[in-house]
């Protein structure tokens, strides 16, 4: 009886080839962006203290309600696989004391996470996010920055037909008194709300803005906004923001019901989305989140940044796959002893400490066969090692020689510079 197979858990796929490939480029992309603008990288644990997101991202949000990879380690400690990467850089900049440092603190990452959502297309239980978090200053040039560079590294890699919505949310004072006032709103039409948004009118009433429900959104359509509610100080925050994405040249439009997902929100907040991508059309978003650090028992710091996430990018982008590096020497056997194996392996060792790109057969094939690989990737030069001598042939002038196998390295770094 053959076992029976296992296949990926639902939500979950392989990285593998061109997909592999084409996430390579994404990632060099966004470093060659991100660290040409000062953001460090940074790595966290796969997995954090549960209350880290219980306390970060908020109780009231449903990442924390109903989407966490949660478990208890032997010694009974609660463990969550991360769902976002905001709480745990913000734990990290605490941790390492970062609030000493040059502010504002600027780091970048692109990781894996996990949320356990209802699978479908662009939305995986494992997915990739690369995020930028700026900690350390309320500058709305820091905001602009923020912003400018995620139009950017959306516009290289030419994900099609981009929206960017922007609001603010206020800073946290300002908004507890329109929530008050939300809330009244939503009181008063309880009975046109869905169960949802009635179950959350205590904790977290901006939701319903987000809510899909036909009798949710015609009571909202008269609710009061918060962004007609500011405080003086965060309108001028707002203001200056898009001022200096005017000046960035980043189009935008100004979305005064525009919610996330995360409770940890203070003044901006935005959100790119695609057209090209149906559904789950949210490519990336974030905001400031001044009161987060401090809420992990840090001090008082301000903060900003965002995620984007890497499969739908590359869903609504360009996925161009990176090309791949040249051979520059393939080394072949005349026959297939072990002699001669050993020393292609000595040439193959050469080559590479050389600084040339290098590969030999490791199949075990014919000449023949070593040939047809040599010429499908596309080898410069190709080393034929056979009893005391090697052909050298030169696969783009078509030249061939009979030297000594201790010259070949030098003969092709001459030939390739010669090119
Ligand atoms: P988020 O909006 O929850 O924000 O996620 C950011 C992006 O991650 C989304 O726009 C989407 O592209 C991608 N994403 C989220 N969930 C999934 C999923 N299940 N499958 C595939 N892609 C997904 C955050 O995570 C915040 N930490 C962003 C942030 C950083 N705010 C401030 N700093």
């Amino acid at each position: 009886m053959s076992a029976s197979k296992i296949k990926a858990p639902r939500g979950t796929f392989d990285v593998l080839g061109e997909q592999a490939s084409a996430r390579s480029a994404l990632e060099a992309r966004a470093r060659a962006i991100l660290e040409g603008a000062g953001y460090e990288r940074i790595e966290t644990p796969v997995f954090e203290a549960t209350d880290l997101f219980a306390r970060g991202v908020g109780e009231s949000t449903d990442i924390v309600r109903k989407e966490m990879f949660t478990f208890q380690d032997a010694g009974g400690r609660s463990l969550t696989l991360r769902p976002e990467g905001t709480a745990p850089v913000c734990r990290a900049y605490v941790e390492h004391g970062m609030h000493k440092r040059r502010q504002p603190v600027k780091l970048w990452y692109l990781s894996s996470f996990f949320r356990h959502e209802r699978a479908q297309a662009g939305r995986f239980r494992q997915f990739w996010q690369v995020g930028a978090e700026a900690l350390g200053s309320e500058d709305p040039a820091v905001d602009a920055e923020s912003i400018t560079l995620l139009a950017t590294l959306l516009a290289e890699l030419q994900v099609r037909e981009v929206r960017l919505r922007l609001s603010s949310l206020g800073s946290l004072e300002s908004r507890s008194e329109y929530r008050e006032r939300l809330q009244a709103h939503l009181r008063a039409h309880e009975q046109g709300l869905s169960e949802d948004v009635r179950s959350r009118i205590e904790l977290n009433p901006l939701r319903a803005f987000d809510s899909e429900h036909p009798g949710t959104r015609e009571v909202m359509a008269s609710a009061p906004l918060l962004l007609e509610h500011l405080s003086a100080e965060d309108a001028e925050h707002f203001a200056h923001v898009r001022g200096l994405l005017d000046a960035a040249n980043v189009a935008y439009e100004v979305d005064p019901t525009l919610v996330r997902g995360l409770d940890y929100y203070t003044r901006t907040v935005f959100e790119f989305t695609s057209d090209a991508l149906g559904a789950q059309s949210g490519v990336g978003g974030g905001g400031r989140y001044d009161g987060l650090v401090e809420q992990l028992g840090g001090p008082a710091t301000a903060g900003m940044g965002w995620a984007a996430g890497i499969e739908r990018i590359m869903l609504a982008g360009d996925a161009r796959t990176a090309a791949p590096a040249p051979v520059e020497l393939f080394i072949a056997l005349e026959d297939p002893g072990a002699e001669l194996r050993t020393a292609a392996f000595g040439l193959l060792a050469e080559a590479r400490s050389a600084g040339l790109s290098a590969q030999m057969d490791l199949g075990g094939r014919s000449l023949k066969g070593q040939l047809g690989h040599a010429g499908a990737l596309g080898a410069r030069f190709v080393a034929i090692v056979g009893q005391g001598h090697t052909i050298l042939k030169d696969m783009q002038g078509g030249g061939q020689e009979t030297i000594a196998t201790g010259a070949v390295v030098h003969a092709v770094l001459r030939g390739h510079h010669a090119l």
